[in-house]
């Protein structure tokens, strides 16, 4: 796949990183926004050679994207199709909307959106785990693990928290979740990175593997109607 080694190659020459301001969307509210790296590569599906198609990605801070919410509402409702149409309230857009107002406020917010031709076609977000963070309360780690007192205790500089990662379902298994996750994790500088998974979502959950998650434990947030997750750590630079 094409992202890796374009963002590994490209990045620290500084030849990649660039600012297309044709390809951001001409009519949406992500236009706004001034003066964001953007970084581009060519999304292919396994087996196929190439596509003509561009990605951009955004970077976007806590306040940009909520200047850009509808579009954060309208790509969460075009990947979460499958879970919306379960009727569970947790996976609604309207309810994955209160939880972005939230979590684009915390310290250190970060989120690349991808676009391709003009339309959001994707996002992934998180932020620096704080001492003060409550992201661990009802964290069970499995046996072999440390002390829960050791492994959550947190000071900014230790976990980099993926809350987000998501793709159009039209323009899944392109590859644009991994330049996604690529572009969010390019510049961190945290020990470790952590995020929640679904154990009934087996296709992120393969990804994760793929990319090198290892499970440590389960987690259940406090948010109405969230299920309990499996909680997955790996290296941001892996
Ligand atoms: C999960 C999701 C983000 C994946 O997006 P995607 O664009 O189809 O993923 P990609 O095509 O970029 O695949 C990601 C990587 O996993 C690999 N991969 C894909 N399917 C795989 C599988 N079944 N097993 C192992 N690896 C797999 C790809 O080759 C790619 O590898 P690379 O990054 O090394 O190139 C997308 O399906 C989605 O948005 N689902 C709904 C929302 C959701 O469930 N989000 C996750 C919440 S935890």
């Amino acid at each position: 796949m094409f992202s890796t080694t374009w963002a590994q190659e490209c990045r620290p020459a500084g030849r990649c990183v660039f600012w297309n301001p044709c390809a951001l969307p001409q009519s949406n509210p992500a236009t706004t926004t001034s003066s964001n790296d953007t970084i581009g590569s060519q999304p292919t599906r396994p087996g196929e050679d190439h596509m003509a198609e561009t990605v951009v990605l955004q970077s976007l801070s806590g306040s940009r994207a909520r200047a850009v919410r509808h579009t954060i509402a309208d790509v969460q409702a075009r990947s979460y199709v499958d879970a919306i149409a379960t009727g569970n309230p947790f996976e609604s857009t309207e309810a994955f909307m209160e939880r972005f107002e939230v979590y684009s406020g915390m310290s250190g917010f970060s989120m690349v959106l991808a676009i391709i031709d003009g339309e959001a076609v994707g996002q992934a977000f998180g932020w620096p785990l704080g001492a003060d963070t409550t992201w661990w309360t009802g964290l069970v780690l499995d046996a072999g693990q440390p002390a829960t007192e050791e492994f959550t205790v947190e000071d900014g500089t230790k976990t980099y928290a993926l809350s987000e990662l998501m793709v159009d379902k039209k323009r899944t298994g392109y590859g644009i979740a991994g330049v996604l996750y690529r572009g969010l994790l390019a510049d961190r500088t945290e020990q470790r990175m952590t995020w929640l998974v679904n154990p009934a979502n087996q296709n992120a959950y393969a990804i994760y593997r793929h990319w090198g998650a290892r499970r440590v434990g389960t987690l259940q947030p406090v948010w109405q109607g969230a299920p309990q997750f499996h909680v997955l750590i790996a290296d941001p630079q892996a």
